[in-house]
């Protein structure tokens, strides 16, 4: 039994209250759906910034009435101190989600980034160290390690942010380490690298190029290329994601005041991304025959990006179990089927 099976085992046994911030996003509502499907209690925050209830509707059709029972959703704010404490309360493990995504969002708009990402994050790390909750898991980013050139990346070996987004993120993990240090109050910071999945939003400027290619492919619109196509990611299956949540809030002391890589250990480029994408659709019946357009390259983006995941490992047993190929077979039917409607 691999050490993610037996943490599932146990929460089902001894359930907890759990704080989801974010809950009505992408990663937000796939944990939540994996966490009632666990018979756990689930107090939801979200102001629907990015969000939205079709998300949480979806997730309601996806449990029991019973496991639905067992989630309170708090329209609110995480930059309104109020919202922060009202959610906590009897709260055992936070995983907090909320923030604006997006690069170019940040770039565009850096104020509106700015609140969200650290006045909001401040205000849930005060309140939840002020609770005494049993474990704080954040939503860190790999956008982190800016320009550093070394591939794969290694937690301890940052560079320069290349974009407000990225400088929200690290100052996350600077108040991270700072409330250890002056109040001892540990968290779990997640580095994500591109992760993807079904509800995961494919509409607006902002979408992450996934679903935004999927949902071009499904619907005959152009596709686009930002620079070469050689630019690589290592893109991480929500079902990793939600592996990595759940292990770092219920890990033991050794494993916390740490930042962790969350991804596959891999790395895909834009091409090969784009074919792995429309092979996936063949085998649901969808036929692509668009032309790829390649245009300029977008400002802020981090040229190749790959974790070692090697610590995340070592301290919390995480064996990722969704490769780039599994997690997009997985996510297609979703888009097709929400690309109908
Ligand atoms: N998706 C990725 O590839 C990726 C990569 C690195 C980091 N992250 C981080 O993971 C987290 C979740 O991202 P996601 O992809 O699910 O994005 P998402 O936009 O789908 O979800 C974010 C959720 O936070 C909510 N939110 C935003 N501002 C809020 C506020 N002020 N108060 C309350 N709720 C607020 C939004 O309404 C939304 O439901 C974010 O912190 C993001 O920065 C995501």
């Amino acid at each position: 039994m691999t050490k993610f099976e037996q943490v599932k085992q146990d929460l089902k046994t001894s359930p907890k209250i759990w704080l989801v911030t974010g809950v009505a996003g992408f990663i937000g509502s796939n944990l939540l759906e994996t966490l009632l499907n666990l018979n756990q209690t689930v107090i939801g925050l979200d102001n629907f910034a990015t969000g939205h209830q079709r998300n949480l509707d979806e997730v309601q059709e996806l449990v029991s009435d019973e496991q639905w029972k067992n989630f309170t959703f708090i329209h609110g704010d995480i930059c309104n101190y109020e919202d922060c404490q009202l959610a906590i309360a009897n709260v055992d493990y936070v995983l907090h989600q909320a923030a604006l995504g997006s690069v170019p969002r940040s770039i565009a708009d850096p104020i509106t980034t700015n609140t969200a990402n650290i006045t909001g994050f401040l205000n849930m790390l005060t309140v939840a160290k002020d609770a005494k909750v049993k474990s704080f898991t954040y939503a860190a980013s790999s956008s982190t390690y800016g320009d550093h050139p070394a591939l794969p990346k290694v937690e301890e070996n940052i560079g320069n942010p290349l974009s407000p987004y990225a400088v929200t993120k690290y100052v996350n993990e600077l108040y991270a380490n700072v409330f250890s240090r002056t109040y001892g109050f540990k968290s779990i910071g997640l580095r994500y690298f591109n992760v993807f999945g079904p509800r995961q939003d494919p509409n607006g400027a902002y979408a992450a190029v996934i679903p935004k290619w999927t949902s071009s492919m499904i619907s005959k619109e152009s596709v686009y290329i930002n620079g070469d196509g050689e630019t690589s990611r290592d893109f991480c299956f929500i079902e990793n994601v939600i592996q990595m949540n759940i292990l770092s809030a219920t890990s033991d002391e050794e494993a916390k005041d740490k930042i962790y890589n969350v991804a596959v250990g891999d790395r895909t480029t834009l091409k090969e991304l784009n074919q792995a994408i429309r092979i996936a659709l063949e085998t649901q019946g969808i036929l692509v025959d668009l032309e790829t357009i390649y245009r300029d390259f977008r400002d802020g983006d981090v040229r190749h990006s790959q974790a070692d995941i090697s610590k995340a490992k070592y301290y919390l047993n995480y064996e990722p179990e969704f490769d780039l190929h599994k997690g997009i077979n997985c996510a297609m039917p979703w888009y097709v089927d929400f690309l109908k409607h």
